[in-house]
């Protein structure tokens, strides 16, 4: 895959970064990769956070957009689709993006827009679900089986076409925390796989589903 043809990634990320890390090993902005994908941008809602560090370290460019900072969020929307067309992003990655996407940017990035969520969606999902809210909930339901979503992004929380999912068991005993790290060592996986799926064309969106070819 030769350096222009590979599809420019943005991840935002609000938090750690852990899911930024898979993807910046997996897909280098390096002229030496040949990868199906190149980060080429970081974005955070706040500064000092780890995933910043990250793709510092990872010599890609990185910018706090704090939409706090906006009069309202259509011009918080229109800076952040300014910079990601100036890039000539094809493809923005929600890692662990606590805020809202303003609505011109899930316009913008219609079936373009990916997000992983902790738990088998369309269950556990919704406003106010994240991080260990998610598992507390999944585990108080009785659940046997949990794990991450990878899913486009429209207009309502975690209601996207989902694009891919991995189970992991849920045991009696769990606590949130065990959970979740189990959950999070499939999202390590699962997510550069769908960015991947989407890089090399086998995800498309009919009927508002998402399909994936068969390998
Ligand atoms: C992950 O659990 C992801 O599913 C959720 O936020 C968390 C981000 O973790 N959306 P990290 O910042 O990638 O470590």
């Amino acid at each position: 895959m030769d350096k222009k043809s590979a599809l420019k990634v943005a991840v935002m990320a609000s938090g750690g970064g852990t899911n930024l890390q898979c993807l910046l090993d997996r897909f280098p902005d390096s002229d030496s990769s040949d990868a199906a994908a190149r980060v080429v941008l970081v974005v955070s809602n706040r500064p000092g956070v780890g995933a910043l560090d990250r793709a510092g370290r990872a010599n890609v460019r990185a910018e706090v957009v704090n939409p706090d900072e906006f009069d309202t969020p259509g011009q918080f929307g229109e800076s952040l689709n300014s910079l990601f067309s100036g890039m000539g992003v094809g493809l923005v990655v929600l890692a662990g993006y606590l805020k809202k996407v303003p609505e011109n940017v899930v316009a913008a990035y219609s079936n373009r827009m990916i997000n992983i969520h902790p738990a088998l969606l369309p269950s556990f999902g919704g406003k106010g679900m994240y991080g260990r809210r998610v598992h507390e909930a999944v585990i108080a339901s009785g659940a046997k089986l949990s794990g991450p979503t990878v899913h486009y992004v429209n207009e309502e929380y975690d209601r996207g076409p989902i694009i891919a999912q991995r189970p992991v068991p849920v045991y009696h005993d769990d606590t949130p925390e065990e959970l979740a790290s189990r959950v999070l060592e499939k999202e390590h996986e699962l997510l550069p796989e769908v960015v991947e799926m989407i890089a090399t064309g086998r995800v498309e969106v009919v009927d508002g589903r998402a399909q994936v070819k068969r390998d």
